[in-house]
């Protein structure tokens, strides 16, 4: 089976130990779609939720022999489902200093996937503060996203404090290059370190992505190719969109 099939986690299910893992079916696609490119690799990983300890051997077999896996719970009685050559941190992942201390234990990492509690403040706060510790084209992994969407978690139907809801200004932020509107709409640097937030059902991938620049407009004629960012130099300045993007 190629990389690009969901194989090696169809496998690994008929291969747990005592072990239990607990991940929805249709997750395995989502793995593979983004982190693939990854598989067989030495990385630096990270996962929030350890319940049962299924999925740390499922992760070890999946990147390289080299990948630093680190593994968090709240609950002591994680540890142990500790695997060698992986760790296991106890602490409540909506806790600042907990994170940026595990951040500076075990990071920066390539992924992230929060596993956790599925509460509103544990997702936002994780984010927050493990964001800037995720690598260029590191993807950010937030599981069970549809506990936006229950009250009991914090969330409810368009519930502004929800993660989903919170995901979906990202995809504001990230479309902040290209607007004037600066009143209603001001300039957020996370477009400068954000390629795509994606939607999965139950899933949200966070894409990071430095940019040193804003995006390039492409042109070419008669195959002479021009690149130009005067486009984008529309924040306190003169927009080529002027009149045309809210102003
Ligand atoms: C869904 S389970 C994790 C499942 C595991 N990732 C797997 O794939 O089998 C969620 C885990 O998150 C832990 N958890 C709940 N609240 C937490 C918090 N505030 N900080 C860290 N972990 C938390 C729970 O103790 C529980 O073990």
């Amino acid at each position: 089976m190629g990389r690009r099939t969901i194989q090696y986690f169809l496998d690994y299910l008929k291969q747990t130990d005592h072990r239990r893992v607990t991940k929805w079916m249709h997750y395995f696609e989502v793995y593979q779609r983004e982190l693939g490119h990854m598989q067989g690799k030495d990385i630096s990983f990270l996962e929030i939720g350890v319940y049962q300890g299924g999925s740390i051997p499922m992760w070890a077999g999946y990147f390289g022999q080299g990948s630093r896996l680190a593994f968090v719970d709240i609950d002591p009685d994680c540890m142990r489902h500790a695997e060698p050559g992986t760790s296991i941190e106890i602490g409540d992942q909506a806790d600042p200093s907990f994170l940026e201390k595990l951040a500076a234990d075990h990071g920066p990492f390539d992924v992230i996937v929060d596993d956790g509690g599925h509460l509103m403040h544990q997702q936002i706060t994780s984010f927050e503060y493990l964001w800037p510790h995720l690598n260029d084209r590191g993807r950010y992994i937030v599981e069970d996203t549809h506990t936006s969407y229950w009250p009991g978690y914090g969330g409810g139907y368009r519930e502004e404090a929800s993660f989903i809801e919170y995901a979906k200004r990202l995809v504001d932020k990230m479309h902040s290059w290209y607007t004037d509107q600066d009143k209603i709409f001001p300039f957020d640097e996370i477009a400068k370190q954000m390629n795509g937030v994606r939607f999965y059902d139950s899933v949200v991938v966070v894409e990071k992505q430095l940019k040193k620049e804003p995006p390039l407009l492409v042109g070419s004629k008669n195959g002479e190719v021009s690149g130009s960012r005067k486009a984008l130099n529309v924040r306190g300045r003169r927009s080529v969109f002027q009149g045309r993007d809210g102003i």
